[in-house]
């Protein structure tokens, strides 16, 4: 396998970089954007679509869709597997799109890069084949009680396995993890620190690389739960100084079907594999197995070539945008949306105040309608949000909420759909006889 040359190691996290301020212009043309996403012209209930739920999933470009389509038009096969010219095309796109992968979170080695099928799956594939490993009765994992279940419910699995304890970080009234316990949570004990980039729920960014520091300090490894993290700005693994990253393509304009795990390179030799079966072994007898070096040790079976390379046709889109680019078109949009989400006197908002400590989403509560209902009235306005627990149940019982509605923003969303949101919401109201 080859290395990637990554060079000097940047200084930075830009993604939760505090020099990002409310640009006073618009960093994207958002109106050429939207033009390459053929969802966008549809409509739903009579209504254009206002597609508002991309921390749960993103639209695809027409440069993905014909990515994919193209590779099972033209060369469609098997990898790693074939002697023939379909095959070798096949493996040559499924291998470029690893390395674009690993240029694009600046690993410091293509073989770092682990083909999953989601986010969920990258943390699972830790939990055993790290986890099981290097975990013992009385060793602690640090987590956040910001987490979504896929960074929570694993851990939880491996804890009651080896007897280990799981400690939290809470957050404070801003929606802001409380840094200063972080002196009381990590402890010598402490082997690993699994945190989310970015929360689902109230946007916050958090300072991975602050976190890193302090788990160093006592030992541990990080994990980063990148799932909201990768889609909204620049992401250098080596500057989160983390040890594992993961994330799922289809929040940043890929397919469904792909997750990507990062995995230090030293750390790699460190793991066993997590299923066993073909194309992860190095030899099989009828007895015993050996396994191959990574990636492959830990891709056992046929991967999902057609993703991976609609994954590499949408990081070429995302680097044609520049992610710099993306970051404040989302900061000029929270600002927009925070404003006019004030302005409604019957709604809770929550999360940071401040557009420049977050990414493009906000969760809020209608105080009188139920997020459900608002979410079904909205997309009779064609609006579609997300509305319930958001897959953490622990952060809505610290809220002291059931559920909440979401609106999330991308690259093709801008400020008048702020406004439709605004007026739909206003509509509600209406609807159940509230005033507004
Ligand atoms: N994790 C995704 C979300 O927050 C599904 O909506």
């Amino acid at each position: 396998m080859t290395t990637t040359t990554t060079g000097s190691k940047p200084e930075r996290d830009a993604l939760s970089s505090t020099t990002v301020r409310v640009p006073s212009t618009p960093s994207l043309d958002v109106a050429r954007v939207r033009a390459d996403f053929p969802i966008l012209g549809r409509t739903v209930n009579g209504r254009p679509l206002v597609y508002l739920d991309n921390a749960a999933t993103t639209q695809c470009p027409d440069a993905v869709i014909d990515a994919m389509s193209d590779f099972y038009r033209c060369c469609n096969a098997n990898v790693h597997r074939g002697v023939h010219t379909l095959s070798q095309e096949a493996t040559e796109a499924y291998e470029g799109a690893r390395a674009k992968v690993a240029h694009f979170l600046n690993a410091d080695a293509k073989a770092s890069i682990i083909f999953t099928r989601n986010t969920t799956e990258s943390i699972n594939l830790v939990a055993h084949a790290w986890g099981r490993r290097h975990l013992r009765n009385g060793d602690e994992i640090l987590l956040s009680v910001i987490e979504h279940h896929s960074n929570l419910v694993p851990w939880q699995m491996l804890a009651q396995e080896v007897g280990c304890r799981l400690r939290f970080i809470d957050i404070d009234e801003s929606g802001h993890l409380r840094l200063d316990q972080l002196d009381q949570v990590l402890t010598s004990r402490t082997r690993l620190v699994a945190i989310s980039h970015v929360s689902n729920v109230l946007g916050t960014v958090n300072p991975i690389p602050t976190i890193a520091c302090a788990a160093r300090a006592v030992g541990a490894k990080v994990l980063v739960d990148g799932a909201q993290g990768v889609p909204h700005g620049p992401v250098d693994v080596q500057a989160l100084d983390a040890d594992f990253y993961a994330y799922s393509p289809h929040k940043a304009l890929g397919p469904l079907g792909i997750g990507v795990l990062w995995v230090r390179r030293d750390i790699l030799e460190e793991m066993d594999p997590f299923l066993g079966g073909g194309e992860m072994i190095r030899d099989v007898t009828l007895e015993r197995s050996t396994w191959a070096p990574a990636p492959a040790k830990f891709e056992a079976g046929t991967p999902s070539v057609a993703d991976a390379v609609g994954l590499g046709a949408s990081i070429d889109y995302l680097e044609s945008l520049g992610m710099d680019e993306i970051r404040q078109h989302e900061v000029r949009i929270n600002a927009y949306l925070l404003e006019r989400l004030r302005e409604l006197p019957f709604l809770a908002l929550y999360g940071p105040e401040d557009p420049s400590d977050r990414c493009g989403l906000v969760a809020f509560n209608d105080h009188q309608i139920h997020a459900h209902d608002l979410g079904t009235i909205l997309d009779q306005h064609g609006i579609a949000i997300r509305a319930g627990h958001h897959c953490a149940k622990p952060l809505m019982r610290r809220l002291g909420v059931m559920a909440t509605a979401r609106a999330s923003f991308y690259v093709y969303n801008d400020v008048d759909e702020v406004d439709t949101l605004v007026d739909a919401l206003l509509a509600a109201r209406k609807v159940f006889g509230l005033s507004t």
